[in-house]
């Protein structure tokens, strides 16, 4: 028998065995609930037995010299590690950006959702703030709106000799005071003799006995929907401001109506408003 048959009939029947082998291995790791990647590598382990049987088994080869001998050398290493090589590369990688990656993917939909959590629960306290601060709001306003209206009675009880304005329009009577000290309606108007160092505007001594609560706002909001009675000039020039409406909330103004409203001295001469 020529060497060449022997080795073919001597690998087949090896190749044989390591199958039946790696079969056999693959089964019992099923059977055992081993994971895949322990299946893989015993089917790898059964080819290694069967290569390490077939060279046990090969028939010898001649022996080399030289040159021969070098190049054989250098093959024989440039296949082994290249098996080598391509077998680790098939092999599962754990590349340990890969394993952080697959954590993120993991952690962070969690992250996210506790910190949308967090972001909803201040949205649903600032909404929540918002209500109650609302309310507080409507509670002033209609603190405010009783309180002109009380205004409104204590004059008509002054004339019959009836009750004064209530506490609470005392407390709005400063509050808006304070408004017009804050807006410095003082630089055109003098009220018991101080402010209007400009001497633009009239004296607001006794607006109160001249306007309607309604009229005072409305010029507030407009200053062009009533003019002073002598005062053409400096209404044409709109020397009073018109933006009020922006600088104040409704309730500050409601509180500056309610002081102006006040202001009841009728020994200063305070010019008549004109509707326009
Ligand atoms: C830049 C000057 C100026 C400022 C500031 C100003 N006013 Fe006047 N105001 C005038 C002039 C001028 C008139 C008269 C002409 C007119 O009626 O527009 C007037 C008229 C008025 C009148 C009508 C008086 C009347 O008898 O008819 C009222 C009320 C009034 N102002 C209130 C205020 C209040 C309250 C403020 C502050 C929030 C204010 N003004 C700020 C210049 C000013």
């Amino acid at each position: 028998m020529p060497p060449s048959r022997s080795l073919i009939s001597l690998l087949v029947s090896r190749l044989a065995m390591g199958i039946v082998a790696a079969i056999v291995f693959v089964i019992a790791a099923r059977l055992m609930h081993f994971p895949q990647v322990f299946q893989i590598m015993f089917v790898l382990y059964a080819f290694l037995g069967t290569l390490v049987y077939i060279l046990l088994d090969a028939p010898p080869v001649t022996r080399l010299d030289g040159l021969k001998a070098v190049v054989a050398l250098i093959a024989f290493y440039a296949v082994i590690s290249g098996v080598f090589i391509a077998g680790a590369n098939m092999l599962p990688q754990y590349d340990p950006r890969v394993e952080k990656g697959k954590i993120d993917k993991i952690v962070k939909p969690k992250m996210a959702a506790t910190e949308k959590g967090r972001i909803e629960e201040l949205l649903k306290r600032t909404e929540e703030l918002n209500a109650h601060s609302q309310a507080i709001l409507k509670r002033l306003e209609t603190l405010g709106g009783a309180s002109v209206k009380n205004i409104e009675a204590s004059v008509k009880g002054k004339e019959s000799g009836g009750p004064k304005a209530s506490g609470a329009g005392g407390d709005l009577v400063a509050l808006g005071k304070e408004q017009y000290e804050l807006q410095e309606c003082y630089n055109c108007h003098k009220v018991g003799g101080k402010g209007g160092l400009k001497k633009r505007g009239p004296h607001l001594d006794n607006v109160g006995n001249l306007m309607k609560p309604e009229e005072l706002k409305e010029k507030l909001l407009n200053p062009r929907s009533y003019m002073a009675e002598g005062f053409e000039k400096e209404y044409n020039k709109k020397l009073m401001p018109d933006k009020y409406k922006e600088l104040m909330s409704d309730p500050e103004i409601d509180q500056l109506v309610v002081y102006l409203s006040s202001l009841k001295d009728s020994t200063v001469e305070t010019p008549k408003p004109i509707k326009k």
